[in-house]
C-alpha cells in the first residue's frame, strides 16, 4: 500500500515535471532523465539493450521499464549505493546473474515482473539485505528453488503471480520470517505446497488463485499460524476440502471462492471462531444447512454470490450474533426466512437481488426493515405473485405492504373420510391434495408417527398421495397427511385395516409364498415385514431335506463299493492316478508336475 502511494507521488511528480519543461540536465546517464533536485532516473521506453553507464551514484529511484534488456550481469548496479527502488518490468530479461544485485544496500522495492525469466538462479538475489518487496510475476517461471530468497531477510511482500509454476521447493521460502503478504495466482500448481509454506511462520495474508487444485489435504496450512486471511479462488477443479485441511490456521477472512465445492465446509470451517468474513461465492452450493455453521461465533460477513443457492435453512445462522453481512445476489432463492438468522437486529446489509423472490408473509421482515437494511445499492424485487412483478422492495407504499405480502395458511382438500379395508397383498392409496400461498409441502406420518419417504413399499408420491402396496396386516392403522406453509398446517387422518387370509389356507399355500408378496413385482426395495421372501422354518427343512438324501445316497455308494470289494478278492486295493500335463512331458519342469500331479487312492 505504502508503495502504492510512494508510486502515485512519483507519477505526478513527473508529470510536474515535464509540464514544467526539464531543462536542467546535469551528469546523466544517456537517454535518461534526470532530475538534480528527485533522486530519480527515469530511462523508460528508450529502447535500451543494457543498463544505460552514467546513472548518477546518488540515485534513489531507477527507472527502466519498457526497455529490450536481455540480461543483467554480476554486479550491475554496484555502484548505486543509495537506491531505494528499482524497476526493470516489462524488458525481455531472461537471465539474472548470480550476484546481480549486489551493492544494492539501501534497495526497498524490486520489480522484475513481465520479463522472460524461467529460471532465478539461487544467489540472484544476495545482497539485497533491505529488499520488503519484490515483484516477480508475470515471467515465465517454472520451479522456485531451495533458498532462492534466502538473503532478503526484511522481504514482507512477495508476488510471484502469473508464472508457469509447477513445482515449489520445499526449502524454496526459508529465510524469509518477515514475509507477511505471499502471492501465488495463476500457476499451474495442483497441489499445495504444504511444506515450502511451513517456512513462513509469519505470513499474514496468502493469495493462491487459479491453480490446478482438485482437493486441500489435511494440514495443507498447518504452520501458518500468523495466517489471518486466505484467499484461494478461481481453482475450477477444487471439490474437497479435508475435515483438516484448515487446522492450524486461525484466520478472520477466508476467500474458497470460483471453485467446485458443492457443499459449504462445515467441518473444515469449524475451529475458526475469529473468522469475521468468509466468502464462498461461485461454488455450486444450494443449500445452508441448519446450525452447522454456529462455532463461527464472531462471523460478520457472508457471500454466497451466483452458486445457485436455493435454500437456506432455518437456523442457519444461529449464534452468529455479530452477523451484519449477508450477501447472497443471483441465485434461486425464493424467500429467506427471518428463522435462519440469530437475530435479524444485527443485520445491517443485505444483497437479496437477482432472486426469484416469492413477495409473501416470509418475506415480510425485509419489508419492515427496508429503510433500516442496507441493500448496497441493489435492491431486491418480486418475482411472484403476478400482480407485483417485478416491483422493487422499497417502492412499496405502506399500507401496500399490509396488503401484498401475505400467505394463505395451507388447507387440505381431501377432507372425505377415507377409511378403507383391504385384503392382504392389495395396493392402497390415500389422497392428500392442499393448496395455500405459499404451495404447502406435505408429509404422511404412519401409525407410529414416523415420517414417510418418497421410497419403499409404503411411500408418498410427488402428488402428495400415500401409496401402500402389498398391504399387510400390520400396516394397519391410522395415518396422518400435515401440509404446512409459512402460514401454518393442517392435517388428515385415514385409516387403513388390512385382513390376512384365513389361517388354513395359508398354512397349505406352499411355503415359498409369503403373505402379499408376488415375485412378479420385480422391486428389490419393497421392504415388507419380513425381508426374505422364504421363511426360516421351510428354510431348515428344505436344507435339512436335500442334505439327509445326499448322505444317504453317498452311504448307499459305499456300502455297495464295499461288499464289490469283498466278493473280488483278486483286485488290487490301491491305485494311482497320474496326472501329466499334455505340453511338455519331457522337460524336467514337466517331470516334477507328473510328481506332483500323482494321486494314491485306497479302497477298503
Ligand atoms: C501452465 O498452464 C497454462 C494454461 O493452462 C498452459 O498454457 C501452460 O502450458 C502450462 N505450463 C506448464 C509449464 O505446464
Ligand atoms: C483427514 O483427517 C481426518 C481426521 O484425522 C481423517 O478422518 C481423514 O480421513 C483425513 N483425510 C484424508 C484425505 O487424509
Ligand atoms: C465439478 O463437480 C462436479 C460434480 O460435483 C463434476 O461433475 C464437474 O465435472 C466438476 N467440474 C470441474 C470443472 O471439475
Ligand atoms: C486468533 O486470532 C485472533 C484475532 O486475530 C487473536 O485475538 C487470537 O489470540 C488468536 N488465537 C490464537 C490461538 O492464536
Ligand atoms: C456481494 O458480492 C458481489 C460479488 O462478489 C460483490 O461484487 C459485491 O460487492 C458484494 N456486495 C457487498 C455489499 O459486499
Ligand atoms: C427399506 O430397507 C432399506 C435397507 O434395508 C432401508 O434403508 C429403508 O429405509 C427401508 N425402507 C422402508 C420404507 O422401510
Ligand atoms: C397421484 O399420482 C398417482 C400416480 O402417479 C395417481 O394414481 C393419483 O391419482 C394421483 N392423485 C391425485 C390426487 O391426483
Ligand atoms: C403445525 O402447527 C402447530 C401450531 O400451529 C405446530 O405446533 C406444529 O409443529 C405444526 N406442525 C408442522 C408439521 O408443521
Ligand atoms: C398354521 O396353522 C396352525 C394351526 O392350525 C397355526 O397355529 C399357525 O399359526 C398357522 N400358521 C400360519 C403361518 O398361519
Amino acid at each position: 500500500m505504502c508503495v502504492a502511494a510512494d508510486w502515485r507521488r512519483l507519477y505526478w511528480w513527473v508529470v510536474l515535471q515535464w509540464v514544467v519543461g526539464v531543462a536542467t540536465s546535469g551528469p546523466c546517464a544517456q537517454r535518461c532523465d534526470c532530475s538534480p533536485k528527485l533522486p530519480l532516473v527515469d530511462c523508460s521506453s528508450q529502447q535500451l539493450s543494457a543498463v544505460p553507464e552514467g546513472v548518477p551514484d546518488a540515485t534513489q529511484v531507477l527507472n527502466l521499464t519498457y526497455n529490450h534488456l536481455k540480461t543483467l550481469s554480476s554486479r550491475q548496479f554496484f555502484s548505486l549505493r543509495q537506491l531505494r527502488e528499482l524497476d526493470l518490468s516489462a524488458n525481455m530479461l531472461t537471465v539474472i546473474e548470480v550476484e546481480a544485485f549486489v551493492g544494492l544496500q539501501n534497495l526497498i522495492t524490486l520489480r522484475l515482473s513481465r520479463n522472460r525469466l524461467k529460471i532465478i538462479p539461487v544467489g540472484a538475489f544476495s545482497g539485497l539485505p533491505n529488499v520488503q518487496f519484490l515483484d516477480i510475476s508475470e515471467n515465465e517461471i517454472l520451479v522456485l528453488l531451495d533458498d532462492m530468497f534466502g538473503e532478503m531477510p526484511s522481504l514482507q511482500k512477495l508476488e510471484a503471480s502469473e508464472n508457469d509454476l509447477v513445482f515449489i521447493s520445499n526449502r524454496a521460502f526459508s529465510g524469509l520470517p518477515n514475509l507477511l503478504e505471499l502471492r501465488l495466482e495463476r500457476c499451474n500448481l495442483t497441489t499445495v505446497p504444504s511444506e515450502a509454506f511451513s517456512r513462513l511462520t509469519g505470513l499474514q495474508h496468502l493469495r493462491f488463485c487459479r491453480l490446478g487444485l482438485t482437493a486441500l489435504p489435511n494440514n495443507s496450512f498447518r504452520q501458518l499460524q500468523r495466517l489471518q486471511d486466505l484467499h484461494v479462488s478461481r481453482c475450477p477443479w477444487l471439490h474437497t476440502l479435508a475435515v483438516n485441511s484448515l487446522i492450524g490456521l486461525n484466520l478472520t477472512s477466508l476467500t474458497l471462492s470460483h471453485c467446485n465445492l458443492s457443499a459449504v465446509p462445515y467441518a473444515p470451517l469449524h475451529h475458526l471462531v475469529y473468522l469475521r468474513y468468509l466468502d464462498l461465492s461461485y461454488n455450486p452450493i444450494t443449500t445452508v444447512l441448519s446450525g452447522l455453521l454456529g462455532d463461527l461465533l464472531r462471523l460478520q460477513e457472508l457471500h454466497l454470490v451466483s452458486t445457485g443457492l436455493l435454500h437456506v435453512e432455518s437456523g442457519a445462522f444461529r449464534n452468529l450474533a455479530f452477523f451484519r453481512l449477508l450477501n447472497v445476489s443471483d441465485n434461486r432463492l425464493v424467500t429467506l426466512e427471518e428463522s435462519a438468522f440469530h437475530a435479524v437486529g444485527s443485520l445491517e446489509v443485505l444483497r437479496l437481488d437477482g432472486n426469484p423472490l416469492a413477495c409473501d408473509c416470509r418475506l415480510l421482515w425485509v419489508m419492515r426493515r427496508r429503510l433500516r437494511l442496507r441493500f448496497a445499492g441493489h435492491a431486491p424485487s418480486c418475482v411472484s405473485p403476478v400482480q407485483v412483478q417485478g416491483r422493487m422492495f422499497q417502492d412499496f407504499a405502506e399500507s401496500e405492504v399490509a396488503r401484498t405480502f401475505t400467505c394463505r395458511q395451507a388447507r387440505i382438500l381431501t377432507r372425505k373420510p377415507q377409511d378403507v379395508r383391504s385384503d392382504e397383498g392389495h395396493t392402497v392409496l390415500f389422497f392428500c391434495a392442499a393448496d395455500g400461498d405459499p404451495a404447502p409441502s406435505i408429509i404422511w406420518l404412519n401409525p407410529k408417527r414416523s415420517v414417510l419417504t418418497a421410497s419403499g413399499r409404503i411411500r408418498v408420491l410427488p402428488n402428495g398421495t400415500l401409496e401402500v402396496r402389498y398391504a399387510q396386516v400390520q400396516d394397519s392403522g391410522y395415518y396422518l397427511c400435515i401440509a404446512s406453509n409459512a402460514a401454518g398446517n393442517d392435517s388428515i387422518s385415514v385409516s387403513l385395516r388390512v385382513r390376512g387370509f384365513p389361517a388354513s389356507s395359508r398354512n397349505r399355500s406352499g411355503s415359498f409364498f409369503l403373505d402379499g408378496w408376488s415375485f412378479a413385482s420385480g422391486q428389490t426395495a419393497v421392504n415388507g415385514s419380513q425381508p426374505f421372501p422364504f421363511d426360516v422354518k421351510t428354510l431348515v427343512i428344505a436344507v435339512t431335506m436335500g442334505f439327509l438324501s445326499f448322505l444317504s445316497s453317498v452311504a448307499l455308494c459305499f456300502i455297495f463299493m464295499f461288499f464289490w470289494s469283498q466278493s473280488k478278492g483278486q483286485i488290487k486295493h490301491t491305485a494311482t492316478i497320474q496326472f501329466v500335463p499334455r505340453s511338455s512331458a519331457s522337460t524336467t519342469a514337466g517331470r516334477s508336475t507328473v510328481e506332483t500331479g500323482r494321486f494314491t487312492m485306497k479302497l477298503i
